[in-house]
């Protein structure tokens, strides 16, 4: 995997899967930056990375989201489109997930408004 550059004024998308169970749902809402940074600091050699591939539909647009060379992301690709081949990534047993483009090597990213772009 190529190293993401730092110090950018984007945020990578890192997507932090959360277990809760019944007994929580009574309470405050999770503190997501509080869980984020304490995930972003444990080091995990123990389990796999796990690397496929993907389409990602959308029932929207009925097509498939695509990571282009211009960095543009959209769910505007036919089924097989070059650009709609996703590589997912996860590591630390699947709590994190990186998505690229498997032609562009743009990751999937939001810059701090919220804004879907490829990095
Ligand atoms: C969430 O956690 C962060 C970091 O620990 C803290 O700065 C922030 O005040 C917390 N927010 C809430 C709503 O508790």
């Amino acid at each position: 995997m190529r190293a993401l550059p730092s110090g950018l004024s984007y945020l990578c998308l890192h997507l932090f899967a959360l277990c809760y169970y019944a007994q929580v749902t009574n309470q405050s809402p999770p503190n997501f930056t509080q869980h984020v940074s304490e995930q972003s600091k444990l080091t995990d050699r123990v389990s796999r990375r796990l690397i496929r591939i993907y389409q990602l539909y959308s029932r929207t647009s009925g097509k498939h989201v695509q990571v282009l060379p211009n960095k543009k992301i959209n769910a505007m690709a036919e089924d097989g489109d070059v650009h709609a081949k996703l590589v997912v990534e996860t590591d630390t047993f699947g709590s994190r997930v990186r998505i690229k483009g498997a032609e562009t090597g743009f990751y999937i990213c939001m810059n701090k408004r919220g804004k879907l772009i490829g990095k």
